[in-house]
Parts: C-alpha cells; sequence; structure tokens
C-alpha cells in the first residue's frame, strides 16, 4: 500500500491510475479503524480497481475542543487493517496539508442539517462539507462510501454532490454491529466493558419502538417511553427522532411506503454515541 502525506504526490499517483483507466474508489474516515471501516473499504474493494482511503482527524467538524483532543488516533494499527484489507492508497495528510488557511467559504443546508446533529452539533455539517469537497477534489474518486450510522451526513453529502455536481458516486453502506447490537464506532474505544454492555440498549431500545411503530402506535405515544427505559440503563439522551430516511423531515409515523429512520443520541460514561434504525 502506498501511503501519501502530500497533495500534490497522491494526485500524482491519481492521475497516473486514471491515465490507465482505472476506476477509484474512496473511503474517507477520520482513523481508529474498526470492522465498520473494513466493511466500506470489503465493498470499496469489489467495486474499484484502485481503493484510496484517508485518515484525516479534521478538526473543523469537531465543535468541542474536549472530543477533538480525545479523538483516538490508532494509525500503526488502521495501516495494518488497510494492508489486509487490500487499500491501495492511504491518505495522511497533516492538518496544514488541507487547511493552508482557514475557510471562509460557508456551507448551509437548510432543513436537512436543522434537527439532530446539525441542531446538537453546530458547525459540524460545515466542517464535514468542507473536507469531504476538499477530499474529493483532491481523489477525485468515482465512488465514495459512507456508513448508514452517520445516516444525516449521508443526506448531507449526498445533497453536497448533487448541487455542487461532484462527478462521484455515493455508495451508502449498512451499519455494522457489535453481536450485542452495539454499532461499530470508533468512540465505542473510550468506553469500558460494562460501558459497552449498557451501550447496547440503544440498538435494542430501537428495536422495541421500531415494532411498536410497526404495530401502529404513534412515535410521540412511545419515545418518552424509550427515552426512560434508556435513562433507568444508565444512558443520558440527547435526541430521539422518527424521520423520513432519506429528507432528514420529522414524521409521526410510518404512514406509507417511504423509508423512516429512528435516529438517536445518547451519552455513555460520558462518550457521545449515534445510532440509527431505518425500516
Ligand atoms: O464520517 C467520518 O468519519 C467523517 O465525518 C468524514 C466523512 C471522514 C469527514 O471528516
Amino acid at each position: 500500500m502506498r501511503v501519501f502525506r502530500k497533495i500534490s504526490e497522491l494526485r500524482q499517483f491519481i492521475s497516473e491510475q486514471r491515465f490507465l483507466n482505472k476506476s477509484i474508489g474512496f473511503v474517507p474516515t477520520m482513523g481508529a479503524l474498526h470492522s465498520g471501516h473494513s466493511e466500506l473499504l470489503r465493498v470499496a474493494r469489489n467495486q474499484s480497481d484502485i481503493v484510496v482511503c484517508s485518515i484525516f482527524v479534521n478538526p473543523t467538524q469537531f465543535n468541542n475542543q474536549e472530543d477533538l483532543i480525545n479523538y483516538p488516533r490508532t494509525t500503526d494499527r488502521d495501516i495494518e487493517l488497510l494492508k489486509a484489507v487490500e487499500c491501495d492508497a492511504l491518505f495522511l495528510p497533516e492538518a496544514d496539508e488541507i487547511y493552508k488557511e482557514e475557510t471562509r467559504l460557508k456551507f448551509n443546508f437548510g432543513w436537512l442539517e436543522s434537527t439532530m446533529e446539525g441542531l446538537h452539533r453546530p458547525g459540524h455539517f460545515n466542517g464535514v462539507a468542507v473536507v469531504v469537497s476538499k477530499l474529493f477534489h483532491i481523489v477525485n474518486p468515482d465512488f465514495a462510501y459512507f456508513g448508514q450510522k452517520d445516516l444525516q451526513q449521508l443526506a448531507i453529502i449526498k445533497q453536497l454532490v448533487k448541487d455542487l455536481s461532484f462527478p462521484v458516486s455515493i455508495i451508502s453502506v449498512p451499519t455494522v454491529r457489535e453481536s450485542s447490537g452495539l454499532a461499530k464506532s470508533s468512540r465505542n474505544e473510550r468506553l469500558s466493558i460494562e460501558g459497552k454492555n449498557i451501550a447496547a440498549h440503544i440498538n435494542k431500545s430501537l428495536a422495541q419502538l421500531e415494532s411498536q411503530l410497526l404495530s401502529g402506535i404513534s412515535f410521540d405515544e412511545y419515545k418518552s417511553e424509550s427515552i426512560n427505559y434508556l435513562k433507568d440503563k444508565g444512558i443520558e439522551v440527547e435526541y430521539l427522532e422518527l424521520v423520513d430516511s432519506e429528507t432528514m423531515k420529522a414524521v409521526s409515523n410510518k404512514l406509507n411506503d417511504n423509508s423512516v429512520a429512528l435516529c438517536i443520541a445518547a451519552v455513555v460514561e460520558g462518550i457521545r454515541l449515534i445510532d440509527n434504525r431505518i425500516f
């Protein structure tokens, strides 16, 4: 696997591959790779000639400095995982390679970001949209792979690609879970074993809520029961919403064939986790 730290060197590699008519699949990450990322890379490997992964803990998408400082960084281990899944190239830039100077551009995704993560993490999606745009310009991929765990991010990136006519297909990949149902996340590394057991109740409660909704009970009737159930288990819910899974608009029930998503952000042992169930 080739490792590039400079934009110019990666661009040179990409243009050589383009000259050879190779398709490029891109998996952008912030490192601390786990089997959720392996799945993105596996799908990319099956679909593209050349697989490029980036590891960049993007400072501009953190609205909380402590969260940025504590974000797990496991580069040596990540490189081993990338080699094992036969990734061809890793882009591993320093912050000043990506942000030579402060970015002035501001994105506004309107109602797509006025709820859930957008509401609770001001500036987060602006930071994501800026860095993903930069990475798309650098890597120029045919396909880019994103996990469904970050469902609102996925909707924002699809909008970004449409609005700015990026010539890339966005491929969404289902969430990978522990056997307990806990969604794989780099943040899980910061939970104790006990914390992981507690956090498994997040997905359990979403599954219960899903079956209640499918049996006709309205979301509002059951929402506070779910929040209290999680509170009893030691989980503090930041938000719990039922939304249209494409538009992110709140809905009160699954009334037609449109797919909906139960989305949650919750805190366990001081670690903020997100998850969702699409049905
Ligand atoms: O989902 C992530 O890991 C990040 O938000 C992304 C897309 C790599 C942008 O920094």
